[in-house]
């Protein structure tokens, strides 16, 4: 939720700036703006609405500097605006600052220390800049007055700062909000994530809340909130899982829908031994055995992928589990059971909604696990245990591959936990086995692109709502699948458990609303079948998605069988396509849909 990147060093600024916004640009889009200390000594800003590629065609070529910020924008306050895009200046134009976050208490700081300045833009950033500068006006030096704008603004902040009077150094704060520094040759940077600073280094520090850090080409030095200064190492991140180029495919999520066959492989590479047994890290599964109830916290996408893991969970390890949304856990906490162990389902890493969780389950002292695809996230780093999806780099921000890296990964370590318990069915389950045939599965619907695109133009060529239904783990794909379809084609879905259907939202069939439903589960197909006649008979336009086991004549789209536990992992597969195709006919940028973005960093 809005991007960062700062240069500073012998490098071309603006090149380093709009690679880094470009590749961080599923992080916000609503503006973006850099700031260059261009070459001629002349410092330079360019702010513009919209997508990275209006501020590109903005930006003159010939524009080159040794020292930038700059910044894309998921609006919190003030519109999109070019006067709300970062980077925002100080009234006196020395000081350009980029922020990602949110700062609570903006507007009493405005008025009591500021009242007198005429402020740009209605962004409580601008508040920070305006009191960099009031402080330095006041006589002291900028790393002085930034520490002193930490101590006074509430709430998350990730600032870069850059002084027009000093082209060699930036200053950097961070609390609650990501950030990473770069460390480079002959320059350093600061990003909202490695991702966005991957083509110039693969070297990266992690920074810790209320730390600020005073960079130039050559030097690094992170201080704490109260002046002790911080030693760190860098740590090195892998590429090798790809870096989020998209090749020869017009969308990254029809890329990422295609690699999840290779993710399952992956995955198993990571985890599965050759005997069969899963690699966990022994003290987890110590940790996890002791435990009389999971608790899963999680959002959006990741909820849905943590309903269909807490299933495979109560079989395979034989512990209850509760799953439940990160932005009700945190203030309304339940009564807990009395040996609770946390799970953190979370693609980013960074979900505000979830560390607010985390903030209360280690008050408590309670265990925490995070599962993520980002190893060097906040929440992995915070969490007692984490481990890895290694779905490489997501960069659209409907989630697909990570959706099913996270069943698949839970479904690795449910077997282990079921096995460390010495639950029979862990030890029969042959899941090295069951996933590869996922993998396959997976492979034989990415291939059929072609009628999934047709179903698509069938369904949801020109309606304005759509309703997914099913039961057991097909309720919880049509959670997501309905999901996919809001996200990126603006088209009012509903996933619903086909039972209750008929008990009020029947009432909003009528003729040609298209209903689809996924039958997978052996025990309630028949029943999931009438519910989709009975919509039929109200004039209902049903699609069928149903596994070859049960298929019957007229059913439009039959997917390969795999174990039921682990079936979301590829009725998904047709609702991602036709969520994808949906969009892509009604002319969306599906990568970028409109309101939303990938790394949710405010509550
Ligand atoms: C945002 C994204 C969703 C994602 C949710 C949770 O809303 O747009 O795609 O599912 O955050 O994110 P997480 O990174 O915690 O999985």
């Amino acid at each position: 939720m809005c991007g960062i990147v700062g240069v500073v060093g012998n490098v071309n600024a603006t090149k380093v700036l709009l690679n880094g916004l470009n590749r961080l640009e599923y992080r916000g889009y609503d503006s973006a703006g850099i700031y260059v200390n261009s070459q001629d000594g002349k410092p330079c800003l360019i702010k513009r609405v919209g997508r990275i590629k209006n501020l590109e065609a903005a930006v003159p070529e010939t524009l080159s500097g040794t020292q930038g910020i700059g910044h894309t924008r998921w609006a919190t306050n003030g519109e999109p605006t070019v006067a709300n895009a970062h980077p925002h200046v100080s009234a006196d134009g020395r000081f350009y600052l980029v922020h990602n976050g949110v700062l609570t208490n903006a507007q009493a700081l405005r008025n009591e220390y500021l009242a007198d300045v005429d402020f740009a833009s209605d962004t409580d950033t601008e508040v920070a800049v305006q009191l960099v500068a009031r402080f330095v006006a006041e006589g002291q030096s900028v790393k002085e007055a930034l520490r002193k704008v930490m101590q006074l603004v509430e709430g998350s902040y990730a600032f870069a700062l850059a002084d027009k009077e000093d082209p060699n150094t930036i200053y950097v704060a961070k609390n609650k909000s990501p950030l990473l520094i770069a460390k480079g040759d002959g320059f350093n940077a600061v990003g909202s994530d490695a991702l966005a600073l991957l083509d110039q280094t693969n070297q990266f520090i992690e920074l810790h809340d209320e730390e600020l850090v005073v960079l130039t080409a050559n030097s690094i030095n992170i201080e704490s909130i109260d002046g002790t200064p911080r030693e760190r190492e860098t740590y090195t991140v892998d590429v090798s899982e790809g870096d989020g180029e998209l090749g020869a495919y017009p969308f990254h999520m029809l890329k990422e829908i295609d690699e999840q066959p290779v993710v399952m492989r992956r995955l198993l590479s990571a985890y599965a031994k050759a005997d069969g047994s899963i690699d966990m890290p022994s003290e987890l599964l110590d940790a996890m055995k002791q435990a009389d109830r999971l608790y899963f916290v999680a959002a959006g996408t990741s909820y849905h992928a943590s309903l269909a893991a807490a299933a495979i969970f109560e079989k395979m390890a034989q512990v209850p589990v509760s799953v439940n949304f990160a932005s009700e856990f945190g203030y309304h906490i339940p009564l807990l059971s009395k040996k609770p162990f946390f799970i953190f389902l979370t693609q980013s890493g960074e979900t505000a909604d979830i560390r607010q969780v985390l903030v209360q389950v280690k008050k408590r002292h309670l265990p925490v696990l995070t599962i993520t695809n980002v190893i060097t996230s906040t929440l992995a780093r915070e969490a007692d245990y984490a481990l890895s999806l290694h779905a490489g780099p997501e960069i659209a921000v409907a989630s697909t591959k990570a959706y099913t890296a996270q069943v698949a990964t839970c479904a690795l370590l449910a077997k282990a936990l079921g096995m460390h318990k010495q639950v029979a069915a862990a030890a029969d389950w042959n899941l090295a086995h069951d996933l590869s045939l996922v993998a396959t599965a997976q492979q034989t619907l990415v291939d059929q692109k072609e009628t999934i695109h047709k179903f698509a133009k069938e369904m949801f060529a020109t309606t304005r709502n759509a309703f997914y239904i099913g039961r057991g783990s097909d309720y919880f794909v049509s959670l997501e699948a309905a999901l996919k379809l809001k996200e990126i084609s603006y088209i009012q879905a509903e996933g619903f458990a086909a039972g209750e259907l008929k008990h009020g939202t029947i009432a909003l069939i009528e003729d040609g609303t298209p209903v689809v439903a996924v039958i997978s589960d052996p025990v309630t197909a028949d029943h999931t079948r009438s519910n989709a006649t009975e919509v039929e008979a109200r004039g209902g336009k049903v699609l069928h998605i149903v596994t070859a086991a049960l298929e019957q004549k007229g059913d439009e789209l039959v997917v390969p069988d795999v174990n039921p536990l682990l079936a979301p992992l590829v009725t998904i597969v047709p609702g991602q396509l036709l969520a994808y195709y949906a969009s892509l006919d009604r002319g969306y940028d599906v990568d970028r849909p409109r309101n939303l973005a990938k790394s949710v960093t405010v509550e």
